[in-house]
């Protein structure tokens, strides 16, 4: 459904994204995790159609991402990390606008509306101003533009960032809602438990990079079940272990005490690129 091949974009010497590739399966519930400024957004513009790239290639269903092709861009839905709402105009507004831009007749775009505020549950905030709604609101509003066209692949950039816990939690049942119903789901974070819940593979990006690409369970098995943290000069280094037994033997070893858990996929990545995925961003 998505592939990238070789791709890279540079600033001038920044490489932002730097030769790479990947393949996202139709139906995919597919997730990007990586530290600020790791060329997370970048990729996602490249595919959108709303960035140049510098080399490589890009194709959506088939139809290759090329700065004109309106085929392509029809192929996908974004939410971008930034809220972009007209904020003067209410949420049916916004949505009849972008209906138009996408050049859908007066009456399915009408219907489409009202079905999408009521799939995304706005349906009674139809009339409201964008600058009246919260946080929470304005990312679902977002979510029913991005569908509006009936896209096969839905890009969600940071969808719940800055969002209370709650709120998180019911925009990710909607974006479940939204893989289950077929269509192609790729979203970037990073807040771990994000791309833990929802993703059935998970890519870690770091400088413009991928690192490794796998489902949450297999990149957490790839380096134990358990582990504990300890402090070693100022710093926390969590030590895993392939079984309960052997984290207890080792445990047992050490005069200080240590709280055992299991392996979460912040561990992975950890491991995997020697830094904190990070979440300094709202
Ligand atoms: N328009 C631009 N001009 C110059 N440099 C840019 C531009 N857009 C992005 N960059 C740089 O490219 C790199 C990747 O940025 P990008 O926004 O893709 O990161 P990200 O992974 O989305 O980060 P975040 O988690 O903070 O959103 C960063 O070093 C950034 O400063
Ligand atoms: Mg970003």
């Amino acid at each position: 459904m998505i592939k990238i091949e070789n791709l890279s974009k540079y600033y001038k010497s920044l490489k932002a994204v730097d030769g790479l590739s990947l393949h996202v399966k139709p139906g995919e519930l597919f997730a990007f995790l990586g530290p600020n400024g790791a060329g997370k957004t970048t990729t996602i513009r490249i595919m959108t159609g709303l960035t140049r790239r510098t080399a490589g290639s890009v194709s959506l269903n088939g139809i290759e991402v090329g700065p004109k092709s309106v085929a392509a861009r029809k192929q996908c839905g974004l939410v971008p990390q930034a809220i972009n709402l007209d904020r003067e105009l209410s949420v049916y507004e916004n949505l009849t606008i972008h209906g138009r831009l996408f050049r859908m007749g007066r009456i399915e775009r009408k219907q489409r509306i009202d079905e999408l505020l009521d799939y995304v549950e706005m349906g009674d905030r139809k009339e409201s101003l964008i600058k009246n709604l919260s946080g929470g609101m304005k990312r679902r509003v977002m979510i029913a533009r991005a569908l509006l066209h009936s896209p096969a692949i839905l890009f969600l950039d940071e969808p719940t960032v800055g969002l209370d816990p709650a709120i998180r939690r019911k925009i990710w049942a909607l974006i479940k809602k939204i893989q289950q119903r077929g269509t192609t789901v790729f979203l970037t974070t990073h807040y771990i438990e994000e791309a833990e819940f929802l993703a059935d593979r998970v890519a870690f990006i770091d400088k413009g990079k991928i690192i490794t690409v796998d489902t949450p369970r297999n990149l957490m098995e790839s380096i134990g079940s358990w582990a504990i943290d300890r402090f070693v000069d100022d710093d926390m280094k969590p030590q895993y272990f392939a079984s309960r037994k052997e984290a207890n033997d080792f445990i047992a070893t050490q005069s200080e005490s240590f709280t055992l858990r299991r392996v979460n996929l912040e561990d992975a990545f950890l491991s995997l690129t020697g830094k904190k995925v990070g979440k300094d961003h709202s």
